[in-house]
């Protein structure tokens, strides 16, 4: 039986992870076990209580019904609207325990590779791993932007180590791209941030070149597609973390392994739904891969909330709902607090260790840390392991993957995809 727990995020800075030299002298992450054993606590008494950090209370067991929706059933989605209001209102109060910025440990010589940082949560996640002494990967699609970010960060006098590589998630072609020219230096990846995004508010459904929806094509596809083709990297920074900055509107999602183009006419587009259900999928694949891959390849997937942040993810608003968006400031987090959950997934010893705790307990749900670094629970939705399995293998076969391709990457065989152009 899974026991409550509760991830402490830190007011002062915890201990770093011990960074150490294996004999080959690749980079190795090993959490300092008095500090786990100090800051992730078991805590019945919050289980007893039915407090968020409860998750035998909370969680719905893994369900597999056989039924066929259409949607969320009204009480999932009132209880999942509950929860956007709920962190709209409280999020400030829920992550006052939070340091700001959050304090980082030294990152020398840790590999990070962080998509769409030219903006948002993105850019100050990234800003901060570069400060930290990290080795940054910016992948973005707007290189030059990325290098004038970087000139700008060199003029506060740290010495930094960062170079920009071109991504461009609207392009699958463009992903492998990516993660060939990464995967042919042989060099180990230690943390993989998915955070680029979109949320074209209240647009009419735009397809990508690839010809998906291109909600579903930036926030799950392109990201799915990125993790799995990095896995030999990933590998050889092992442990490694693959964090996926997700979003609490995901708890209004609902997809189906046939339904992801919402093309069909049984579910009819809008931009909320493309963005919700996007990111519903994405912790449905992310949970199946957490499950699927081996311990031995000490991998952790973590998706997370970053809460309700002033970025440039409304640029699609009208200009006075912009207006307000921007004026609402005690409710909205700005970046810097916005990132402070990626920082925490991608950075804190802890998620190691909760990690092999829910993977040993066979929960059917990937780490879900939220805005304020507490674990929580994902949607009820995000425990149908049925449908999650569908999603996984409906992604693999959308991004041109074959379906054992996540056994044959950690076996170290090569896998052919669809959109290599060399196989074309
Ligand atoms: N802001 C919030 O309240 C909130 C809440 C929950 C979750 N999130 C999630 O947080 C993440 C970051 O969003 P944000 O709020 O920081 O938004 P943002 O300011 O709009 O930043 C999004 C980043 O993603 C990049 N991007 C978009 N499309 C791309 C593509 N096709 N290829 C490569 N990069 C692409 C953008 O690059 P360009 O600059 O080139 O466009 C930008 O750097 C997203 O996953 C979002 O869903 C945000």
């Amino acid at each position: 039986m899974l026991i409550g727990i509760q991830l402490t995020a830190r007011k002062s800075v915890s201990q770093p992870w011990r960074w150490t030299e294996d004999a080959s002298s690749s980079v190795r992450i090993a959490p300092e076990p008095t500090m786990i054993g100090s800051e992730l606590r078991t805590d019945l008494r919050d289980a007893e209580r039915g407090q968020r950090s409860d998750f035998t209370a909370m969680a719905t067991p893994s369900r597999a019904s056989g039924e066929s929706k259409r949607g969320l059933p009204w009480l999932e989605w009132a209880r999942g609207w509950y929860s956007i209001c709920a962190e709209f209102l409280f999020q400030r109060i829920m992550a006052s325990h939070l340091e700001n910025p959050l304090p980082l440990p030294p990152l020398n010589g840790v590999t990070f590779i962080v998509t769409g940082c030219t903006s948002g949560i993105g850019l100050e996640t990234a800003r901060q791993l570069a400060m930290a002494g990290a080795h940054l990967v910016m992948a973005v699609r707007n290189t030059n932007l990325a290098h004038e970010l970087i000139r700008k960060w060199q003029a506060e006098g740290i010495p930094l180590d960062v170079e920009v590589m071109e991504i461009d998630l609207m392009s699958l072609k463009s992903v492998v791209r990516f993660a060939k020219a990464w995967n042919a230096r042989l060099q180990p990846v230690h943390v993989l941030i998915n955070n680029a995004g979109i949320f074209s508010i209240g647009e009419p459904q735009r397809f990508s070149e690839d010809g998906y929806e291109t909600h579903i094509q930036v926030n799950h596809l392109a990201a799915a597609l990125l993790s799995l083709l990095l896995i030999p990297s990933l590998i050889r920074g092992s442990p490694s973390r693959i964090v996926n900055v997700n979003s609490v509107m995901h708890n209004v999602g609902f997809v189906e392994a046939d339904g992801m183009n919402l093309v069909s006419g049984k579910r009819k587009f809008t931009s909320l739904r493309g963005y919700c259900d996007s990111k519903l999928a994405q912790i449905k694949f992310s949970s199946i891969l957490f499950k699927r891959l081996p311990a031995e390849a000490g991998i952790h997937v973590v998706c997370l909330s970053p809460g309700i942040v002033r970025t440039n993810v409304a640029r699609d608003l009208s200009s006075s709902l912009r207006t307000g968006y921007h004026w609402i400031p005690y409710f909205i987090l700005d970046p810097e607090e916005g990132c402070r959950s990626s920082l925490f997934a991608g950075t804190d010893p802890q998620i190691v260790e909760y990690s092999e705790l829910l993977k040993m307990e066979e929960w059917p749900v990937c780490p879900y840390i939220s805005h304020d670094c507490r674990p929580a629970n994902a949607s009820d939705e995000s425990h149908n392991l049925e449908t999650s399995k569908k999603i996984w293998e409906k992604t693999l076969e959308l991004v041109g993957l074959p379906a054992d391709a996540l056994e044959k990457l950690v076996a170290g065989e090569e896998v052919s995809c669809q959109y290599d152009e060399i196989d074309e």
